[in-house]
């Protein structure tokens, strides 16, 4: 009789024990959904396309052949998809992803930067040379990463 008392007293203990843990566990799983340590969260990737600048998306014209292109990266593309700027244009990119982690790389120039969600990247490049510039994803972002591309056409 005593013993079985005792043996409730250790289950009741492991119990709340177990509780507490879980407890724990959740908040801390809350607060780092709600703020990852050391992130700041500029804005809800959910709502980017909703949020300034994010609500009007492709090229503004800043000055004289200066442009800025804002842009959305997602699971698997780019929106706009085509942007087309004269040569010698100066392009500031404004980016965003709406998911997860992307990449935004054109080739042969010194643009390569990582697009995340919650935060906006900014790279500036002035396309010189006339042509069509590939925009390419160079973090690996699932299944459709390989396809994830979007276009600049330079016009001389
Ligand atoms: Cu997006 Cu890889």
């Amino acid at each position: 009789m005593h013993i079985h008392k005792l043996e409730k007293i250790w289950l009741a203990i492991g119990i709340a024990m177990l509780a507490l843990f879980l407890t724990v566990l959740g908040i801390s799983t809350f607060a780092f959904g709600m703020a990852p340590p050391g992130g700041h969260h500029a804005i809800d990737p959910e709502k980017a396309q909703e949020t300034a600048p994010f609500n009007s998306l492709g090229l503004k014209k800043l000055g004289d052949n200066s442009y800025e292109a804002v842009m959305l990266a997602f699971a698997f593309g780019y929106e706009p998809q085509t942007i087309e700027v004269p040569v010698g244009a100066k392009v500031k990119f404004t980016l965003t992803s709406t998911d997860v982690v992307h990449g935004f790389a054109i080739p042969r120039t010194n643009v390569n930067v990582m697009v995340i969600p919650g935060e906006v990247s900014h790279v500036t490049h002035t396309f010189d040379e006339p042509g069509e510039y590939l925009i390419l994803c160079n973090e690996y972002c699932g299944i459709g990463h390989e396809i994830m591309q979007a276009k600049i056409v330079v016009k001389g």
